[in-house]
Order: structure tokens, then C-alpha cells, then sequence
């Protein structure tokens, strides 16, 4: 998630890409090239024009890359366009998780776009993280927006949050990076794994969530 200094998760009419800088967008790169699915609510993928995540370059590595990870999007509505990028521009196709209610012939539409359209039962996070893992998909990169990211942290889903501070006051009636319901009380407390200052004085923080699999993952300091 990328915030300006004073909260704004969207500048102007052009959402998160109106804010991002250029060390925002080589961390939003590598982050996806880790993913095992991008997870995104539709009112992101609507807003930003979402499109497939590129393929990555061969390297020395790993000259033959594997496929990208597919774009799973969240939508009780299942108003998506079926002409979007999101379905016509991709190598992998996307996800649709939705619910019995959204309108079947938009469903439908999806399928016909070329999308994996899953019918849930409801739309919780324990329901969409348990069906992206029954697919093997268990690296799940939230790229937000903050209505499903606020859904995430009153689940107390949020395992490593990726935060960049952008160095812009923007006042405005802009909203911050999780919207919606309370999370419970205690608040979820979370370890600060690393920050990095780009040249220009965007501040990329990384955080974690203690005792869960990303705090094994990174280095805690002697004195911790
Ligand atoms: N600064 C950042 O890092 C960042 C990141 C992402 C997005 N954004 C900005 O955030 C704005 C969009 O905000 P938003 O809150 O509308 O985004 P959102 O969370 O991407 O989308 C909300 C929509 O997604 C569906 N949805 C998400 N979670 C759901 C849940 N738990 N249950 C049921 N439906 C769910 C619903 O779709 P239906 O209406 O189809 O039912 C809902 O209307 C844009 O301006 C975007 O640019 C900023």
C-alpha cells in the first residue's frame, strides 16, 4: 500500500498510481515476481484498469520463468467489464471470487472472458484465503484497495504489511489504506523488519506480524 505523508491513499482521479514513486514501483515489481496470487478488490481493479501480471524476464536463475501469478479479484457485484484489460490483457487468467448473488449472466460473461469464476458462499476472508489455498495459492499478495485490506485487518488476516510513505502533503477527502469494519481489540501489534529511504524521501516500510511466517522469514535484531 503507498500513503502520501498525511494519509491520502489516492491522489486526483488517478488512485494509487497518482502517488507512486519510482522505488514504490520497483518494490510493487518484486513483490509480484514472489506472489503466488494478487489479490485485489474490485473497486482497485475497476479504478486502476488492472490487466494480467506480466511475465518475468529469464535469468541466469531461472532461465525458464514459470508463469505469472494469476490476479484474483473480489467483487460482490461481478460488475467487471468483460472487454477490461484485466481479461483481455493477461498470460495467466484471472480469478473471480464471487458470491450466488452477483447476477448470473455477468458471471457468465466472465467465464466467457476467460476467467475461473468461483461462486462462494460468502465473501469473509477466511472463505477467499481458504479457497485461493485449496488452489495451492498460498502466497497471497493483498495489492489492496482499502475497503478489502480493512476487511483483512478486522479478520486479523494481515501477515506483512509493505507500506510506502510518499514525501507529498495532500489534505482532501481522501481515505486512509484500510477502510470499514473495527478490527478487535487488542489492536494487532506489528514488528518493523525494514525500512529503506529512497533518494528522493520515499520511506519503504516493511512490517510483520509477530510469531507468523514472515517474521521467520527476516532478520531479527540481537537485541530483539
Ligand atoms: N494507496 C494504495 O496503496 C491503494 C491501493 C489500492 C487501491 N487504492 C485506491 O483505493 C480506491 C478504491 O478503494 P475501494 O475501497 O473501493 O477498493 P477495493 O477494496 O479495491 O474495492 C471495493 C470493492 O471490492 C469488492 N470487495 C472488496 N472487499 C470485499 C469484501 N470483503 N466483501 C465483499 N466485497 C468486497 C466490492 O466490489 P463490488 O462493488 O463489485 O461488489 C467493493 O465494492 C481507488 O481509488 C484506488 O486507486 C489505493
Amino acid at each position: 500500500m503507498v500513503s502520501s505523508l498525511d494519509g491520502a491513499v489516492a491522489a486526483g482521479g488517478a488512485g494509487s498510481q497518482g502517488l507512486s514513486t519510482p522505488a514504490d514501483r520497483e518494490l510493487f515489481r518484486s513483490l509480484r515476481r514472489a506472489a503466488g496470487v494478487v489479490l485485489v478488490g474490485a473497486g482497485t481493479a475497476r479504478d486502476e484498469d488492472y490487466r494480467g501480471v506480466r511475465p518475468r524476464r529469464p535469468t541466469a536463475d531461472e532461465p525458464v520463468p514459470g508463469p505469472p501469478p494469476p490476479v484474483a479479484v473480489v467483487t460482490g457485484s461481478a460488475a467487471l467489464d468483460p472487454a477490461a484489460a484485466l481479461f483481455t490483457d493477461t498470460v495467466t487468467a484471472p480469478i473471480v471470487l464471487t458470491t450466488a448473488a452477483a447476477p448470473p449472466d455477468r458471471r457468465e460473461a466472465l467465464r466467457a472472458a476467460g476467467a475461473e469464476v468461483a461462486v462462494l458462499p460468502d465473501l469473509a476472508p477466511g472463505t477467499l484465503l481458504g479457497t485461493l489455498a485449496r488452489r495451492g495459492l498460498h502466497a497471497v499478495l493483498c495489492e489492496g484497495g482499502p475497503t478489502l485490506l480493512g476487511a483483512l485487518v478486522a479478520a486479523d488476516a494481515v501477515d506483512e504489511l509493505r507500506l510506502t510513505l510518499v514525501p507529498v502533503l495532500l489534505g482532501g477527502p481522501a481515505g486512509r489504506i484500510a477502510a470499514g469494519p473495527v478490527a478487535a481489540a487488542p489492536p494487532r501489534g506489528m514488528r518493523l523488519a525494514g525500512h529503506t529511504a529512497a533518494g528522493d524521501g520515499t520511506l519503504l516500510l516493511h512490517y510483520v506480524r509477530p510469531g507468523g511466517a514472515a517474521d521467520a522469514r527476516t532478520v531479527h535484531p540481537p537485541n530483539e
